[in-house]
């Protein structure tokens, strides 16, 4: 028997997790670590504490699977997008990581749409400089920390640290270097008049591959680190959307899928590269090769019920501790016992700014008209609905695009909540197929992993053979739908009352 290692570097931890080559998973482990601000807007995480969590999860799959580790034929990475990493000539990491969801680079941002011009910009990247992507960071650094940059000879991304530190290859996938910013996106390979333009040495970069490609083995060093076998081969991966894309079948037109991880994000696969002019969706090359896909950002999903959780809801932490019953499924309860619109609360999901459809790094939360009638279990719920205005912000920008999401499927942990489900369901107005596939991500790269290690032919054949999981269908209630848009009109405006403030706000 072929096994298959699926790693998803993610944001809050990383999962590891060991599939045979039917898809089914045999073994996972989790460990976490921590996100650093050290001033509002920013956000780091140190690589070291990554690759510690990766080399201990992995150890235990190893030793608590019971399989010789020579059937373990390939491992795919996947992880959180755009984030900086920095190395020095020695491969020594040089500084923190700088995340996605960091947003001090809006300077950079004008900067860079100056120097290549907007629309020239969007021709060869498919995007507008965003504060997000890994360029306006690199240009960060480069003004900020001289020194810095002086001493980088390797710029990687979060995953392909995680492959570093496994075999010694500096190596890459499209997927996941079309949110660097520096890749022609339309033509799949590193653009040299991005580079040339912004002065970022080509060498800098890791080498390019397709998602299914093989980029080395497990080194002589990481085996006798992690229990891996030298043979094990590593395939380029993708990124964390791209990845969870294939792990959930989406890999033909006109399939779609929902995210509710920290960040949410509306996903379509295309054949071939649509771009908004507006740039409030992101155009990315695909995990599948020759495809590509759009998709739509809430930058703080997951993210704003963990913020809620961790200050406010204290009670329900200490009543799950007491009932041993997840805190999550506490929330969701109390939720479920207020009614759609939260009786007129409103909240904005912008903790880290937001990405589409306003493409703004100053904006910040909002909970608006809060009253005395307000308890706790009314925040929750108008948490969970601000998250799903903002989704529907996405599909709405899919939509004026023409892009056909017929069938649309939900993932990550907030897919866990029925709620959420329906109420994506009711304001999409829109069935949306819950499939019990967990561990997307990892599952999307042990496909690739799978392919690469010639166990399939393709992804397509890869993914009708490996994902598979029972499937809740969750249909609109029209009457809820126009209860919800009624109160998502309201949002809308909201961003744009506010917007003048919100840069007042970042100026103080
Ligand atoms: C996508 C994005 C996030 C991260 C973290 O553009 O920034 O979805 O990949 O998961």
């Amino acid at each position: 028997m072929k096994y298959i290692i699926g790693i998803d570097l993610g944001t809050s931890a990383v999962k590891v997790v060991l599939f045979n080559t039917e898809g089914d998973i045999i073994i996972k482990v989790s460990l976490e670590y921590e996100i650093f601000q050290p001033k509002n807007g920013w956000a780091e995480q140190l690589p070291s504490k990554w690759w510690e969590a990766t080399v201990d999860s992995i150890k235990e799959v190893v030793n608590n699977s019971n399989i010789n580790s020579l059937d373990i034929v390939g491992l795919g990475l996947s992880g959180q997008m755009h984030g900086l990493v920095m190395l020095d000539k020695d491969g020594k990491v040089l500084r923190p990581a700088i995340i996605w969801c960091d947003q001090r680079s809006s300077v950079e941002c004008e900067e860079i749409t100056n120097i290549v011009g907007s629309e020239r910009l969007i021709e060869l990247t498919a995007n507008p400089a965003l504060t997000g992507f890994t360029a306006s960071k690199i240009m960060w650094i480069k003004k900020h920390e001289p020194e810095i940059f002086s001493k980088c000879c390797h710029i990687l991304l979060p995953k392909d640290y995680i492959r570093y530190c496994l075999s010694g290859d500096f190596a890459t996938d499209v997927s996941d270097a079309s949110g660097m910013q520096l890749l022609d996106v339309p033509n799949r390979c590193w653009s040299d008049e991005i580079l040339q333009k912004l002065g970022i040495k080509k060498q800098l970069l890791a080498k390019l591959y397709e998602s299914p490609e093989i980029t080395g083995t497990i080194s002589v060093e990481a085996s006798q680190i992690t229990g891996l076998s030298t043979s094990t081969k590593i395939v380029a991966g993708a990124s964390d959307n791209a990845a969870a894309a294939v792990g959930l079948g989406v890999v033909k037109e006109k399939m779609a899928f929902t995210t509710i991880g920290t960040s949410g994000v509306v996903y379509a696969h295309t054949d071939r590269p649509i771009i908004d002019k507006k740039g409030r969706v992101h155009t990315f090359c695909c995990a599948v090769p020759n495809a590509w896909h759009v998709m739509g950002v809430t930058q703080a999903a997951g993210l704003s019920l963990q913020w809620l959780k961790n200050n406010i809801c204290i009670p329900e932490i200490k009543e799950s501790e007491e009932i041993k019953n997840d805190v999550y499924k506490i929330m969701d309860d109390k939720a479920k016992r207020i009614g759609i619109g939260s009786d007129k609360l409103i909240f904005l999901p912008y903790l880290m700014g937001e990405r589409t459809p306003h493409l703004d790094p100053d904006c910040r939360g909002v909970f608006f008209g809060l009253s005395a009638l307000h308890t706790r279990s009314h925040l929750i719920r108008s948490v969970m609905e601000g998250v799903a205005f903002s989704l529907y912000d996405c599909l709405l920008v899919l939509d004026e695009m023409n892009i056909e999401a017929d069938n649309m499927l939900l993932t990550g942990g907030g897919a866990k909540s029925t709620l959420w489900s329906q109420m994506l369901a009711d304001l999409f107005a829109q069935s949306i197929t819950n499939l019990s596939v967990s561990e997307t991500p990892a599952l999307g790269v042990a496909i690739l992993a799978a392919v690469g290690t010639n166990c399939y032919s393709n992804v397509e054949e890869a993914c009708s053979a490996m994902v598979r999981g029972n499937t809740n269908i969750m249909s609109p209630d029209k009457v809820n739908t126009s209860k919800y848009r009624k109160h998502h009109d309201l949002y809308k405006n909201l961003h744009k009352s506010l917007k003048e403030c919100y840069k007042l706000l970042g100026k103080i």
